[in-house]
């Protein structure tokens, strides 16, 4: 949610900004600024709308913009005033000197609003940001030093915030600062850059330092000091960065959303490695601290999570009650965080979330966790929030997911549930999963093969794109998977999607049925197949365009579909992380065939760091 980035150092700033929010789109696309120094003097560029509008400004500048140095950078998602050029950022104070980007919510900027506007200030936007910028500013004119008035003015804020702060009288100097929204510096020689996300700097450094809450950063081009809010020095703790510039090239796809797509085999790979090594071996699960005996005595499972993360969680609540027959709830992170939930020390609480840093899911963790549960993270980023607040930290490995929909990380989520679910079933003794894991080694495979036949998805696409509404139906442990088609159609064509179990239809969804309206039916083999074959045979006595997607090569479906997207066969239980891959290429070619932006699809960010 926003991406801010910042730059001190040799080269011309401008360029490093524009780079930086390019790879932090995905956080945000309402509109974008940068602050400059330009011959002594803090100037501010700002556009609204999609960020090629400001790298059009500065084109048409960019002899007088690129002569600075220093600079600070910023990609909106609106929270507070709407995506106009007033309320983008950065923001500035009465005397234009002070500029600052902000992610996050500043909760009690109403009261500090009147305080500073008694005290003379005029605001210019609708934002909860320019009441930093003032009380910034006003704290310069006490201290006369950047990093105490940043310091004493985060004391009076409240709320979530990362911060880059530069001030015209302080030159060559950035001060940065974070509390519950990501931050981090990257070193350099002769020049520092700050960033909400590492896509913005690793062309640049791998040296990287993440930094804590209420931790105060003040960069220049040769040093990095770092204290927190009570002004005492800390130790900058330095990593090298795993990641590869080449993850943010879109490999000679047209949009990242199909290379991501087409990375699942490899990603399924790279998830079981080394912990899936034979179907005679146990799964080595080292991530998972929880005493082997207190696994055994677990009495409940909840699992938190947000979109696309919670309907990998619902596919993780089937396996593991089949696999482990232990109680398992799944819970939007939204929900869960606004009522008595009960918990105790023999509930597991499981987190999923590609980015670790959503805001819902960091609230309800931290609740669990007070309430002294285990805290199991599943995520893509084993740097972010989460995995640092983690008790188990089960990483993805899906590596930088870049397009706004989540594809690669999901099927990443969904294979990190059953390792977790073996891993645990194997140490309660629950009998031979050998099946599976057979299984699980040959998708890879199976995943290759949908891929190879994509154009056929592509032909059906170009044959719905028009339709104005889509239902998808399914049962059992492949209801999330409906869910999840939906949403992926949704989100990047904006086609009205909805996800039922097949038994629902009847109560209800059946009377929008008539020739206009698709189906598409989840039939895949195993115990509910007939079932939902007799769901589907109503929704076609109601007229509805029938589309089928199935490992059965059962005849009688041409009779009753209009359309049979078939792959290969497989379990009941591993089924959705196969199934999946189809929805996601239906809802890609049919965006793509609509025109629709689809790595940015609108009002949509990837990481939502605000509640
Ligand atoms: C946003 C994204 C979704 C994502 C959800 C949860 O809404 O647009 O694609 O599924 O956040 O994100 P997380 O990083 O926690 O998985």
């Amino acid at each position: 949610m926003c991406g801010i980035v910042g730059y001190v150092g040799n080269k011309k700033a401008v360029d490093i900004l524009i780079d930086g929010l390019t790879s932090l789109e995905y956080r945000g696309y309402d509109s974008s600024g940068i602050a400059v120094n330009i011959d002594g003097k803090v100037e501010l560029f700002k556009a609204a709308g999609k960020l090629q509008n400001l790298k059009n400004i500065v084109e048409k500048n960019y002899n007088e913009i690129s002569k600075s140095t220093i600079g600070i950078g910023h990609i909106r998602w609106a929270t507070h005033g709407a995506p106009t050029v007033e309320n983008a950022h950065p923001h500035s104070c009465n005397c234009g000197k002070v500029a600052v980007v902000h992610n996050g919510i500043i909760e009690n900027f109403k009261d500090l609003k009147e305080r500073l506007e008694k005290n003379g200030c005029t605001f210019r936007s609708q934002t909860d940001t320019e009441t930093i910028a003032h009380l910034v500013a006003t704290k310069f004119g006490e201290t006369h030093n950047l990093t105490e008035a940043v310091r004493l003015a985060t004391r009076e804020i409240e709320g979530a915030y990362a911060l880059c702060v530069i001030h015209q009288d302080v030159p060559n100097t950035i001060v940065a600062t974070r509390r519950n929204a990501p931050l981090v510096v990257g070193l350099g020689e002769g020049e520092n850059f700050v960033a909400s996300d590492v896509p913005a700097l690793i062309q640049y450094t791998k040296k990287a330092m993440y930094l804590e809450d209420n931790q105060i950063v003040t960069l220049t081009p040769d040093s990095i000091k770092l204290i927190d809010i009570d002004n005492n020095k800390v130790e900058q703790k330095v990593e090298t960065l795993p990641w590869e510039p080449v993850a943010l090239s879109k490999m000679g796809y047209k949009h990242f959303m199909l290379k991501e797509i087409h990375e699942q085999p490899d990603v399924v790979r790279n998830v079981l490695s080394g912990k899936l090594r034979a179907i005679d071996e146990n799964v080595v699960l080292k991530e998972v601290t929880l005493d082997k005996e207190k696994l055994k005595n677990l009495s409940r499972i909840q699992i938190v999570a947000c979109g696309t993360s919670l309907h990998a969680a619902m596919v993780g609540k089937y396996i593991i009650e089949e696999l482990c027959e232990i109680p398992v709830d799944v819970e939007p992170s939204s929900e869960y965080i606004y009522r008595k939930t009960i918990t105790d020390k023999n509930t597991l609480v499981i987190g999923v979330s590609q980015s670790g840093e959503t805001a819902d899911t960091i609230t309800a963790i931290r609740q669990a966790k007070s309430k002294g549960s285990h805290i199991l993270i599943i995520t893509n980023r084993p740097d972010s929030t989460m995995a640092r607040e983690a008790d188990s930290l089960v990483p993805v490995n899906a590596g930088i997911e870049v397009s706004v929909a989540a594809t690669k990380s999901y099927t990443a989520q969904l294979i990190s549930f059953y390792l977790i679910a073996i891993y645990m079933a194997e140490v309660k003794g629950m009998g031979d999963l050998s099946d599976l894991k057979h299984e699980l080694i040959i998708l890879p495979q199976k995943i290759e093969k949908v891929l190879a036949h994509k154009e056929d998805i592509q032909r059906y696409a170009k044959a719905f794109a028009n339709s104005k509404d889509f239902i998808f139906i399914a049962r059992g442990i492949n209801y999330p998977t409906a869910l999840e088609g939906a949403l992926k159609l949704k989100e990047i064509s904006y086609i009205n999607a909805t996800g039922y179990t097949a038994g629902e239809l009847k109560h209800g969804p059946i009377a929008m049925l008539d020739e206009s309206m698709p189906v598409l039916s989840i039939l895949m083999s195993g115990k509910v197949y007939d079932k939902i074959l007799s769901n589907s045979e109503e929704a076609k006595a109601r007229n509805a365009r029938m589309i089928a997607l199935t490992d059965s090569m059962d005849d009688k479906l041409n009779e009753l579909f209009d359309c049979i997207i078939r792959i290969p066969k497989i379990s009941e239980i591993l089924s959705p992380a196969l199934a999946v891959v189809p929805l996601q290429l239906l809802a890609y070619y049919i965006a793509e065939f609509l025109g629709k932006d689809v790595d940015q699809p609108r009002n949509l960010a990837k990481s939502v760091t605000v509640e």
